[in-house]
């Protein structure tokens, strides 16, 4: 029986709404507006696409939602001044630089730069590390919305084998951990792991977060595994593919996200959630 296909653009339209839906009632008992503001340095073609989508569901859901362009050949010190006024401005809630980041600029650097209380990303090492450790923090978007997802069809983690292909800071790593809080059985997989072919064959749950199309072959996934596909990767004629050949996979995978419509929509819809968090507090 083919996979059942969970629906990221669906899910994240209904949770969309019901965050506009609080908004409006945060504004209207406490007069709060969530306010995220969004910084991008230079030309990444992607990067622009993906901070203009963030901007307009903002907007949608009624948030204060502002955008910083800044030129590719801006200094550190010009970024850091900004945020710097970011972070004391009392109705900004919410700020994300988007990587990457221009190589004059020292990233982590600017990570750290950020309030905590105001890193929507969660990328702070102040919020990494409570993510380590299992305390309170901002969890970063896209895995916040994979666990959103697996939620969402009532699947439960205690017990089964997880493989996560990927070690970003950005994925990889901070899935591992959530899935772990969930009582999976994690292996981290990346670019140099020998017999991947193997391990993902034994995975109950295959996160795939590589960022090279289809490199994750249908007929290595375990019959009835849950399958989420983080790739978004962009091929020289236009079309979107995932980091899992879906064709192939969802012929033998329970359930599997697609791309487009699956992990892309739902990490827009944390950072709304992550926003509001931020508001709230
Ligand atoms: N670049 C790729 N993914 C992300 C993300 O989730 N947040 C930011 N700020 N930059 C990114």
């Amino acid at each position: 029986m083919p996979a059942q296909i969970i629906d990221g653009k669906k899910l994240a339209t209904q949770l969309q709404g019901e965050i506009a839906t609080e908004v409006s009632r945060l504004s209207s008992s406490k007069g709060i507006v969530p306010g995220l503001v969004a910084v991008l340095v230079g030309n990444n073609e992607a990067s622009k696409v993906y901070v203009r989508n963030k901007e307009l569901a903002c907007k949608k859901a009624g948030f204060l939602a502002e955008q910083h362009h800044l030129p590719e050949t801006t200094s550190e010190t010009e970024l850091l001044q900004l945020i710097d006024q970011l972070n004391r401005d009392a109705k900004v809630h919410g700020i994300l630089v988007q990587l990457p980041l221009p190589k004059h600029i020292d990233e982590q650097k600017i990570l750290r730069s950020i309030d905590p209380k105001k890193d929507v990303d969660g990328f702070h090492p102040v919020n990494m590390g409570n993510l380590l450790i299992g305390q309170p923090s901002m969890v970063p978007c896209t895995p916040l919305g994979i666990m959103r997802m697996i939620e969402s069809i009532g699947y439960r983690l205690e017990g089964k084998e997880a493989i996560v292909v990927g070690r970003s800071n950005i994925v990889g790593k901070p899935i591992a951990l959530l899935l772990m809080q969930q009582n999976a059985t994690v292996t981290i997989a990346h670019s140099k792991t020998a017999n991947l072919p193997e391990k993902i064959g034994r995975a109950d749950v295959v996160v795939a977060a590589l960022g090279r199309p289809e490199v994750i072959r249908g007929e290595w996934i375990k019959p009835g595994a849950l399958v989420i596909d983080v790739g978004i990767n962009r091929l020289p004629d236009g079309k979107l593919k995932g980091d899992v050949d879906f064709t192939g996979a969802s012929q033998r995978a329970a359930y599997i996200t697609p791309v487009p419509g699956g992990v892309g929509p739902m990490t827009i819809t944390m950072l709304l959630w992550n926003t509001l968090q931020a508001a709230k507090l």
